[in-house]
């Protein structure tokens, strides 16, 4: 986007004369996929030094091991696009965290230790960044890579987002992918799916001033910068913020019923999060259009429900949180395999987050848990809807 120079590492110069800053932006030393940005000035400049304030999670450690249920839907809008993420669950792979942010960041924001997906259940705005204008709207997976610098302006209305930080690096499936790296025809999505910023626009504002928050050994480093930090005139690479809508995912049927592999959607460290869209169900005479029993002997399992109707459980609606986790099994609640018999179609809409190494919960998922829900496979607990 922009204009960069016919030949990396050569003189580039603005309209004015101006030697260019180029900085090479990329992962896993200089072998992994990276990016390089021409800014109007060094990308170091920071007048001042703030504070540094360490994340805290205030973790609870259950007195039980059981299936939960988390309603985040009483949850009121809280902060800003960042100081507002409520973490839930947690581990050394993926924080996963409810936002509801009630204003626009102050200043600028920049992820320096993970990478972050934000799945937009409600609202619209734009994702400003260093990159250029990333526009969003409802049920966009908005994935931002570590090292890019931005804000958020946010549209009226509600706004409720499901968001992931991950240490490691945010993924499509290798194996959706050919030895070139282009996704393959039997993918659940193509190129196209795929949008980068939408418009890239120079600020060369010098003087006044610009908070910079830089997340960084699990704390917030705040810096006070004397120019606009999106002073870039032009970028190229495989590294950039991008958004992807979970109705562009093309779902998988079968004559007989689909793994949660076939919906997965992004896969990072020890983790994968799949996408449960509405679609047709399995079609054979004797198919049992739900999920059967299974036991999650490696993994936990973490769906958030977002839309339509969950044909397997009763008692959860758009916001609701289950886990399921390891060491037990797990599968539809009473009632519910006869029910669905026949079914031809499902209209559910949610989003999966599986790991592959327990999760850790906060004192916020003990006060929005529903305590009954470990017991509602019991003697029909909870009579199907
Ligand atoms: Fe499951």
């Amino acid at each position: 986007m922009g204009e960069v120079p016919p030949k990396r590492h050569t003189q580039f110069r603005a309209g004015d004369g101006t030697l260019l800053v180029e900085e090479v932006m990329g992962y896993e030393g200089f072998s992994g996929n990276e990016s390089i940005l021409y800014h109007l000035q060094s990308p170091c400049d920071v007048a001042e030094i703030g504070e540094f304030e360490p994340l805290v999670i205030d973790e609870w450690v259950p007195d039980t091991h059981v299936h939960r249920l988390t309603q985040t839907a009483p949850l009121q809008p809280l902060g800003d696009p960042v100081s507002g993420r409520r973490v839930l669950m947690f581990n050394d792979d993926v924080e996963m965290a409810i936002c509801k942010p009630a204003a626009d960041l102050d200043g600028f924001y920049r992820n320096g230790e993970g990478d972050e997906v934000i799945f937009v259940h409600e609202g619209s705005g734009v994702f400003e960044t260093i990159f250029g204008t990333l526009p969003y709207g409802p049920h966009d997976y908005v994935v931002i890579p570590r090292g890019t610098t931005y804000r958020v302006r946010m549209d009226d209305g509600p706004q409720t987002w499901l968001t992931f930080h991950t240490p490691g690096e945010i993924e499509t499936p290798d194996r959706y992918r050919n030895r070139y790296g282009q996704l393959l025809e039997h993918a659940p999505f193509s190129q196209r799916d795929f949008h980068p910023p939408a418009s890239l626009e120079t600020h060369g504002e010098r003087g006044g001033s610009y908070e910079l928050v830089v997340r960084a050994r699990h704390g917030h480093q705040r810096f006070v910068l004397d120019y606009h930090p999106f002073d870039i005139v032009g970028w190229d690479g495989y590294v950039y913020p991008y958004s992807f809508n979970i109705h562009d995912f093309e779902p998988k049927s079968g004559r007989l019923h689909q793994p949660p592999t076939v919906h997965q959607t992004f896969q990072g460290p020890n983790f994968v999060i799949c996408s449960f869209c509405p679609r047709n169900l399995d079609w054979d005479p004797l198919a049992v259009p739900i999920p059967y029993h299974h036991s999650n002997l490696q993994s936990e399992e973490v769906i958030y429900y977002v839309d339509g109707r969950f044909g397997s459980r009763a008692g959860v609606g758009a916001g609701a949180l289950t886990l399921h986790p390891s060491g037990l099994p797990h599968g539809p609640q009473p009632g519910r395999v006869e029910a669905s018999l026949g079914t031809t179609r499902t209209d559910e809409l949610a989003v999966m987050c599986d790991t592959f190494r327990p999760l850790r919960l906060t004192a916020l998922a003990r006060e929005l848990e529903d305590p009954g829900y470990a017991l509602s496979w019991h003697g029909g607990a909870r009579a199907p809807a």
